[in-house]
């Protein structure tokens, strides 16, 4: 195995140079039978985690829960959904972990809690302390306070006849958000997250971190900008005040993995969460790249732009070199499945998930990885709306029924089928047993029908899998620093169908090219490329050459990467 978590200064940390896988624990594992993954189902997998050779898990929340939006309501921050375990096998999984030096993130929801969660229902009846722990509102039952749409959809309002007034949920009516100008709110958020630390754990993931802050007054939103009021809560006003004040009480001075999920965010704004003078989180999540598809919402999408989508890359890249860091990622639990949407999940399906492999690899940014992603795992049809489990998607089946912009659920198929968030969470396929190996019982939701031929045990044994070239990219990027922090460069910006770019370091160069076609192309590398010296040390197809020719003849989805020798000696591993 190649080093791992290596880091240790400040400027070369350990999360810089990690490769972090995510579990989406619903759906990884079930140990007990009872159709959901499950705490002992993961730690079951440590050794899977670690021959991939990833150095970081983030697990989604395991916390107490009603599971409206499967756990990300949570209605007890320090205890374990009893479908998962209890906290000993929570502390068995960072056991597990920590022995083979894969560190531990954990899901941070702070955003909002659960309409379950027993500061909510203290708040609904107005108990002493509790009553301005969300956001709430006077008025008539019939008018909400404001315009404000929920990011679910439908109003963001809802009223709450035992206190008689409105509260305010960003996202499904179960999740309150919680108000954050209330000083109360933020000493219990940083308890719970000093228990976790001193529980153990390596970093969190802080779920729509930049949404805590709202204009004061909950003023009206343009009806005409996108989702009605994201200007009074997307980036807020107060939401550096917040971060920092976290960073103060809380984060500082420990190695920590924290990465914002922040929607909406600008390169600008990034700084202003990652940068040397920012509020201390070490990456966010932007959104920019994973929208590029979306019409006026994600339901309405169209092709991917290549040239958009590598503008936006390049962007990012430049943007946070040399302030802050990028996160890099295709996909996560709330995408479709990236082969699905950004290659070609027939044909091609195992080339190319390997070259989305390779562009997650070989950007400067932290890479990560979605369970599934690694064996090429793919959208799934849902043939009916009993199917779907997602209450996103649910809620979009049933308004554009309601509202008359489907007739019914055939019409909207497609479209769920291509966007549904339940793509990327049915079961993970270990294998072609029933149930894809997954659980002895019946599935939370249906596995993928493709799981006889797309599973982890095949995959093990075929070297030409996605898998295994997976694990080749992890160790390539372990072995070399110009993967991890070198210059990018975008080349043949205007190039409809490859995606090539540069990479430097010191005396160190790289050259990536990736068809993202399903047609054969040609690429005539450009004139500032210096050719001399590079060396091939991964490609998806087995005729590349070992050098870089003026013109590369590369077949539909090929992959390819050049760097010049390591100056510490030897190409790639
Ligand atoms: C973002 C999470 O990734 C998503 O799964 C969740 O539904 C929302 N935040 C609300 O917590």
């Amino acid at each position: 195995m190649s080093r791992r978590n290596a880091g240790g200064d400040d400027d070369h940390p350990w999360w810089k140079e990690a490769v972090v896988y995510q579990v989406y624990p619903k759906s990884f594992n079930d140990s007990d039978g009872d159709g959901i993954g499950d705490l002992a189902g993961l730690a079951r997998r440590a050794d899977y985690l670690d021959d991939l050779g990833v150095d970081a898990v983030w697990l989604c929340p395991v916390y107490g829960s009603p599971m409206a939006d499967n756990g990300y309501d949570i209605s007890d921050y320090r205890s374990i959904h009893p479908a998962y375990g209890d906290m000993d096998d929570w502390r068995q999984v960072r056991d597990v972990l920590h022995e083979r030096d894969i560190r531990l993130v954990m899901d941070l929801v702070v955003n909002h809690t659960s309409d379950e969660h027993e500061w909510f229902r203290r708040s609904r009846r107005e108990e002493d302390g509790y009553a301005d722990y969300y956001h709430w509102r006077e008025g008539e039952p019939d008018e909400p306070p404001n315009n404000w749409e929920s990011i679910f959809g439908g109003p963001a309002w809802s009223y709450d006849e035992a206190r008689g007034e409105w509260y305010l949920h960003l996202f499904d009516e179960k999740q309150p958000d919680l108000n954050w100008r209330n000083s109360a709110v933020r000493e219990d958020v940083h308890g719970m997250m000093q228990w976790w630390l001193d529980e153990g754990v390596d970093g969190f993931r802080m779920d729509v971190i930049n949404l805590i802050s709202k204009t004061e007054g909950l003023p009206d939103g343009d009806p005409d900008a996108g989702l009605t009021g994201a200007e009074h809560f997307m980036n807020g006003p107060r939401v550096h005040d917040r971060l920092r004040e976290m960073h103060d009480r809380v984060l500082d001075d420990r190695d920590l993995l924290v990465v914002g999920e922040t929607p909406g965010a600008s390169v600008a704004d990034a700084r202003e969460y990652v940068g040397p003078n920012g509020d201390g989180l070490s990456m966010v999540f932007q959104f920019e790249h994973v929208t590029v598809d979306h019409g006026d919402d994600k339901w309405t999408t169209a092709d991917v732009p290549l040239a958009e989508f590598k503008e936006i890359i390049a962007k990012w890249q430049a943007g946070l070199a040399d302030e802050g860091w990028n996160s890099v990622y295709l996909s996560n639990h709330d995408q479709p499945r990236m082969v699905s949407r950004f290659g070609d999940d027939g044909e091609y399906r195992r080339k190319s998930a390997k070259l989305l492999g390779t562009l997650t690899h070989t950007l400067q940014g932290t890479p990560f990885v979605y369970q599934g992603e690694e064996i090429g795992m793919t959208n799934a049809p849902f043939e009916s709306p009993d199917e779907l489990r997602d209450v996103e998607a649910k809620n979009y089946v049933e308004r554009a029924v309601e509202h008359g912009e489907a007739d019914c659920y055939e019409d909207i198929r497609e479209t769920v089928e291509a966007t549904a968030r339940d793509n990327a969470r049915t079961p993970m396929q270990w294998s072609d047993d029933t149930h894809a190996g997954f659980t002895d019982g019946e599935p939370w939701i249906e596995c993928n029908p493709n799981y006889a031929e797309v599973n982890v045990e095949r995959a093990r044994s075929d070297p030409d899998s996605v898998l295994n070239y997976y694990r080749e990219l992890i160790a390539l990027r372990h072995e070399r620093d110009l993967l991890v922090y070198g210059e990018f460069e975008l080349l043949a910006p205007d190039d409809p169908d490859v995606f090539a770019y540069s990479r430097r370091l010191d005396g160190e160069r790289g050259l990536i090219v990736l068809n993202v076609a399903a047609d054969a192309t040609s690429f005539d590398v450009p004139a500032e490329v210096d050719r001399d010296g590079l060396e091939l040390v991964i490609a998806n197809a087995d005729d590349a050459p070992a050098t870089v020719p003026a013109t590369l003849d590369l077949d539909p989805y090929e992959a390819r990467v050049y760097l010049t020798p390591s100056q510490e000696g030897g190409v790639g591993q």
